[in-house]
């Protein structure tokens, strides 16, 4: 097993007001080892409050999550690619990639031979000593997810990863994503808005309900890979992802 939650809620309370707000109430689901598996839900509905608490950025008010069958400690297993670009400005694409490493001790050469395995698996080289703001999106998103994998992880969460990118760049960065994902088994939690890119890259895809979220729909996208966007079977998946968000009276975005 790769991860599972159990009956999960949060509730937010703003001190200012005193108000709460019930951001996810009786969310569950599993994720097995090596599967790729997506959200998708309308603005607000909780999918990145569902990652920080898989990740140990959040604590849930109840419900239990389990990875690799033991509860807690996600921080070993689980990488994070933000919503945002969360590069660090002030360091150069080596020094973002090695951020994790530092954290582990490994000494100078060690980091090196590891990110530039990294550097050049992900098409970077010649870029080592650039800084984020030079870069385009494209490869600002091919740093975050090199600075994720160099850690190892054997769970990575993916928040919007290729949300602010073009259609082109982001037809790229998914094929790139999932040549990765092939090669190298891991489980991949991806959330996104995009209806196509849920068919293209998932085996299940999840929709969680408006707010406070619950899961609503579980979909096996059973295609082989790599997808034909424009066959018959990818459009029948397209159509039931829509009926599901159109349920929830929210309009495609993305
Ligand atoms: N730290 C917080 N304090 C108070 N409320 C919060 C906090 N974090 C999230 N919320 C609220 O919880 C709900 C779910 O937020 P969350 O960011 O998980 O949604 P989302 O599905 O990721 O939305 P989007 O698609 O816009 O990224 C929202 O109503 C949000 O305002
Ligand atoms: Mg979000």
């Amino acid at each position: 097993m790769g991860l599972e939650i159990n009956k999960l809620n949060k509730t937010f309370y703003n001190a200012d007001d005193h108000t709460t707000i019930v951001a996810l109430q009786d969310v569950s689901l599993r994720v097995d080892n090596g599967e790729f598996v997506s959200i998708i839900g309308p603005s607000g509905c909780g999918k990145t409050t569902i990652l920080r608490i898989i990740s140990g950025l959040e604590i849930p008010t109840a419900g239990d999550l389990y990875i690799h069958e033991k509860q807690a400690e996600p921080w070993n297993h689980v990488g994070f690619v933000f919503q945002e670009y969360a590069l660090f400005p002030w360091r150069t694409v080596s020094e973002n990639i090695q951020f994790g490493l530092e954290m582990k001790g490994l000494t100078k050469s060690e980091k090196k031979l590891r990110s530039n395995d990294y550097i050049h698996r992900f098409g970077l080289h010649g870029f080592e000593d650039t800084y984020p703001n030079e870069l385009s999106g494209g490869m600002r998103q091919r740093v975050a997810i090199a600075r994720t994998l160099v850690n190892d992880p054997s769970i990575i969460l993916m928040d919007e990863p290729f949300g602010a990118l073009d259609s082109q760049t982001r037809g790229q960065m998914q094929k790139f994503l999932l040549d990765i994902w092939r090669q190298s088994n891991k489980t991949i939690l991806f959330v996104t808005h995009n209806i196509d890119e849920a068919v293209f890259l998932s085996q299940k895809v999840i929709g969680i309900s408006k707010r406070p979220g619950s899961v609503q729909l579980s979909l096996n996208i059973d295609l082989p890979y790599p997808r034909d966007v424009t066959s018959d079977e990818f459009n029948r998946y397209r159509k039931e992802i829509i009926d599901f968000l159109n349920k929830q009276n929210i309009e495609q975005n993305g």
